[in-house]
C-alpha cells in the first residue's frame, strides 16, 4: 500500500529547499503541473514523470490569471485531500500547491506572452488564456527548476507554446508530452467532465469519433475544408451547443493546411460547448505522406 500522506510545499522557498537537496544528492527531478481535481490523465503524466526521473513534484495550483471573468475559476473543482492521495498512489514525491497570494504577491505585473503558436484556435476563442497559461508555467518552471517537465497532448496548444516558451526563454528544462487518456466511450478525461449531466455526458462521448472519423478521412486524401464542414454538422447534429473551432493544422506550429489533401503532419483540433461545459479535444492525421 502507498503511503497515502504526500509532503507538500507551500511556498517557493519550501519547494527549493527540497528540490535543491535531491539535485545536490545528483537526483532528477521532473515537475508535472497541474490544477487538481486530478485524474487519470493527470496521474498519466507522474508516472511518465517518475520513469524519467528519480523525483517527481506535482503542482496543484487553480491559476485565476488563464481564466476570463465568467469563466469557471470559482466554480474549479477543488479537493487537495483526494488529489495528494492519488499523488502519493501514483509515485509523486512532493506535492507543491502555493496559496494565490505566494504565486501573485502584491505588485505582481510581469506577463509571458509567447506568440505564434497561442494565436489561433483557443487563442482567439480565449484571448486572455495563453498569457495566463505561459506566465504561471514559467513561474513553476523557475521556481522548481525541474530536468524535465510533463504536459499532456489533451492540450495540444498549451504543449506547443510551452515548448515555445521554454526555447524562447532558454529555460534549461526539458518539455516532454503524454498521450490523451481517455474514457471507455473514447471522451478524454478533463476535469470539467465533473460538470456534466448524464445526457450531456453521453453526448460527449461522440465528441471524439467525429474527429477520428474526420482524421480517416483526411488520411484517405479527403480535402481538408470539406472535413471541417463535415465534422462541424457532425458534432452540431450530435447535440453539441455552440462550436468554438473544428480545424485542421500543422502539428509543429500550427499552420494553416488546406484546403485540398494533406501534405504534412497535422491534427485536427475542435473546442465545443454542451450546456455550460466547454470541452476540447485533438487526434492525430496520419497519411501515407507523413
Ligand atoms: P490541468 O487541466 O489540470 O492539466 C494538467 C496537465 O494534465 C496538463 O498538461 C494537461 O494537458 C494534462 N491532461 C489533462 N487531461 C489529460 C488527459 N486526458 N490525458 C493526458 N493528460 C491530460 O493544463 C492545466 O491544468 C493548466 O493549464 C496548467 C498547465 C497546470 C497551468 O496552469
Amino acid at each position: 500500500m502507498p503511503d497515502p500522506t504526500l509532503p507538500a510545499a507551500r511556498t517557493v522557498a519550501e519547494l527549493r529547499a527540497a528540490v535543491s537537496a535531491w539535485r545536490g544528492a545528483g537526483r532528477r527531478v521532473a515537475l508535472v503541473p497541474t490544477m487538481g481535481a486530478l485524474h487519470e490523465g493527470h496521474l498519466s503524466l507522474v508516472r511518465l514523470g517518475k520513469s524519467k526521473a528519480d523525483h517527481v513534484v506535482a503542482s496543484i495550483f487553480v491559476n485565476p490569471t488563464q481564466f476570463a471573468p465568467g469563466e469557471d475559476f470559482e466554480a474549479y473543482p477543488r479537493d487537495e485531500a483526494r488529489d495528494a492521495a492519488l499523488l502519493a498512489g501514483a509515485g509523486c514525491d512532493l506535492l507543491y500547491a502555493p496559496t494565490v497570494a505566494e504565486m501573485y504577491p502584491p505588485g505582481f505585473s510581469t506577463s509571458v506572452d509567447v506568440g505564434g503558436v497561442s494565436t489561433p484556435l483557443d487563442g482567439l476563442a480565449r484571448p486572455t488564456h495563453f498569457a495566463g497559461v505561459a506566465t504561471v508555467v514559467t513561474k513553476l518552471l523557475l521556481q522548481c527548476r525541474p530536468d524535465v517537465a510533463i504536459f499532456g497532448e489533451k492540450d495540444f496548444q498549451q504543449l506547443l507554446v510551452i515548448r515555445r516558451l521554454a526555447r524562447d526563454l532558454d529555460l534549461p528544462v526539458e518539455i516532454l508530452g503524454g498521450p490523451t487518456k481517455r474514457d471507455v466511450d473514447g471522451l478524454a478525461l478533463s476535469s470539467r467532465n465533473a460538470y456534466l449531466s448524464v445526457e450531456e455526458r453521453r453526448v460527449a462521448g461522440t465528441l471524439n469519433l467525429a474527429l477520428k472519423t474526420a482524421a480517416e478521412a483526411l488520411a484517405a486524401g479527403a480535402a481538408v475544408d470539406s472535413v471541417e464542414a463535415e465534422a462541424k454538422a457532425r458534432i452540431a447534429s450530435a447535440g453539441f451547443g455552440s462550436i468554438d473551432y473544428v480545424e485542421v493544422r500543422a502539428e509543429d506550429d500550427l499552420g494553416r493546411l488546406g484546403p485540398g489533401p494533406l501534405e504534412s503532419p497535422a491534427r485536427i483540433f475542435v473546442a465545443a460547448r454542451i450546456g455550460r461545459t466547454r470541452l476540447i479535444d485533438n487526434w492525430p492525421v496520419r497519411t501515407p505522406v507523413t
